[in-house]
């Protein structure tokens, strides 16, 4: 592979949507930000310069890390964040990996608006499993505030209640027609009939899983976080923030007399606020030279989306993903397992501080938790605590493997729905074959959770709903062609279970992808090490990483 190189400078712009003008964070003033293309194979060296008051970095979603564990880019995990006027450069392997994934700032609520895509070409003498595309096209969801999002995430902690939603849902930064004062903003897709575009789908909304259709159009899926699929058609897509697919669009051999839609909008089954709005971009065809009426207004066709909380569909869609699991792209399931955890996730409260009231359920502070445990970010990083040897104070080591008290995860919840607070890690020596069962939990009313790992890809080897049974279930494990991926949402009212190869030595996060619930502490983390022993370190961090 070859080395390619970029600058991205964290900066404020002006843009205007919805009528409202503010200035919101960009990579090189750009919203979404710049395209970041390479091969599988080569090297890419980013260095991101920090002209914003606050403190950033940047994560490469999805992208393995392969022996740089401190460029994935999550704040106070592997490195300290850049600070103003300070620059980093990320230098990492793009290996084992095909198609589409994004970066994001990777503090606070910043990826609001640093966001882009990652687009990984293959091999030069490779070509697709597919059929070549007359063109590749980034679709990228995200959210516009009308005020900004680190106030939003500010007033929640504060309040303890629920923060307030975005003014619009966003395909490559524009609300589009169906928004008030929108109508300008909007993104349109110019096509020609009979050819085969690749649609690169991106999701990078804050808080928000989507549904995705384009009026009268069957898309096929090809590829989900960068692994080629058995392609399947669907009329409608399912996507949770954090995931990326890859589908192709067959357009119509003719010129049709319409232009036609492609929109989506939520996917949500729990309560408290929500945006339930639909973004909607113009698929429009270029009319033949030859073509008489191409001056009218053509009628705008829209698709029909499924309702907000369709899970079937959501569990269905998931279900039809496999991987290719053929000789050239094999999928490396991890037959047997060493190590089983069972991990519940979900929403629960801390108690109000006193003498402030709290705007969560009864009086008390929202929360969120991994078995219980809701972690604390440290004011160092993890990785290079870690590495040389100063846990004290930073991190524990005895992170729950199971549940501390089971109970019936989607009944009635137990009386005490309190969460404790911690920075725990669970420590694997190298190599460890690791079964994650992800419970998701009543204790806030039932909701999907879109689970993401750092540093892996792990294959989703079964799912259901209610409570996972170990007598029952694992008899119905997929272990010859499920997904690979690296973002899974948790059903809801339901259970997901994952394995994978812990061959990535670092320190890795795994979280919740809607930042609300990353805020209230729905994260932790693993160590992976070098060797087997317990006494072996992750490989040494450069000394070039910013301070903190
Ligand atoms: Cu895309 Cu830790 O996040």
């Amino acid at each position: 592979g070859i080395a390619r190189h970029y600058t991205f400078n964290i900066k404020h712009h002006n843009f205007t949507r919805l009528c409202t003008t503010r200035s919101v964070l960009t990579v090189n003033g750009q919203w979404p930000g710049p395209r970041l293309v390479a091969r599988e194979g080569d090297r890419v060296v980013v260095k991101v310069v920090n002209h914003i008051p606050n403190n950033v970095s940047i994560h490469w979603h999805g992208v393995r890390q392969l022996g740089t564990p401190w460029a994935d880019g999550p704040s106070y995990v592997t490195q300290c964040p850049i600070q103003t006027n300070q620059s980093y450069i990320y230098n990492f392997t793009i290996s084992g990996q095909r198609g589409t994934l994004l970066y994001h700032a990777h503090i606070s609520w910043l990826r609001a608006y640093i966001y882009g895509a990652i687009i990984i070409l293959p091999r030069k003498n490779e070509s697709y499993p597919f059929q070549k595309p007359h063109k590749e096209v980034p679709i990228i969801f995200g959210e516009w505030y009308n005020v900004d999002p680190e106030a939003i995430v500010s007033q929640a902690l504060q309040t303890g209640g629920g923060p307030n939603v975005s003014d619009a849902f966003t395909i490559n930064g524009f609300p589009g027609p169906l928004y008030n004062c929108s109508s300008k903003d909007t993104y349109k897709l110019k096509v020609k009939p009979g050819k085969t575009y690749l649609l690169r789908l991106i999701n990078a909304a804050l808080n928000e899983e989507l549904f995705f259709s384009i009026a009268n159009h069957t898309l096929t899926v090809v590829e989900a976080d960068a692994v080629y699929v058995k392609p399947f058609e669907t009329d409608e897509l399912f996507i949770t923030p954090g995931q990326t697919t890859n589908v192709l669009l067959k357009t119509k051999p003719d010129f049709p007399n319409a232009s036609f839609l492609m929109a989506a909008r939520p996917y949500f089954t729990g309560r408290g606020a929500i945006d339930n709005s639909t973004t909607a971009a113009i698929l429009e065809y270029e009319p033949p030279s030859n073509h008489k009426s191409h001056t009218k207004q053509l009628p705008l066709i829209k698709p029909s989306l499924p309702p907000i909380n369709a899970t079937n569909i959501v569990a269905n869609f998931t279900r039809k993903l496999r991987s290719l699991a053929n000789s050239k792209f094999p999928a490396n399931v991890p037959q047997a397992v060493d190590r089983k955890f069972f991990f519940t996730v979900g929403l629960g409260t801390n108690p109000c501080p006193q003498n402030t009231t709290c705007q969560g359920p009864n009086g008390t502070k929202f929360s969120a938790s991994v078995n219980n445990v809701s972690f604390n970010l440290p004011s160092v990083a993890l990785l290079q605590s870690y590495f040389f040897g100063q846990s004290n104070g930073v991190y524990t080591t005895d992170f729950p493997t199971n549940p501390l008290v089971p109970f019936n995860y989607t009944g009635t919840p137990p009386n005490n729905t309190m969460v404790s607070n911690g920075t725990k890690a669970v420590v694997l020596p190298f190599n460890t074959s690791v079964e994650l069962v992800l419970q998701g939990t009543s204790i806030l009313g039932i909701e999907s959770h879109p689970l993401h790992l750092h540093g892996f890809n792990f294959f989703i080897v079964g799912q259901g709903f209610g409570n996972y049974d170990p007598n029952k279930d694992p008899a119905n494990f997929n272990l010859n062609d499920p997904a690979e991926r690296n973002t899974i949402g948790v059903p809801s009212g339901g259970w997901v279970a994952i394995r994978f190869l812990a061959d990535n030595p670092g320190v890795w996060f795994m979280h919740c992808h809607l930042e609300i619930h990353t805020t209230w502490g729905l994260k932790m983390a693993w160590i992976v090490l070098d060797g087997p022993q317990p006494n072996q370190k992750v490989p040494p961090p450069p000394s070039d990483l910013p301070p903190c």
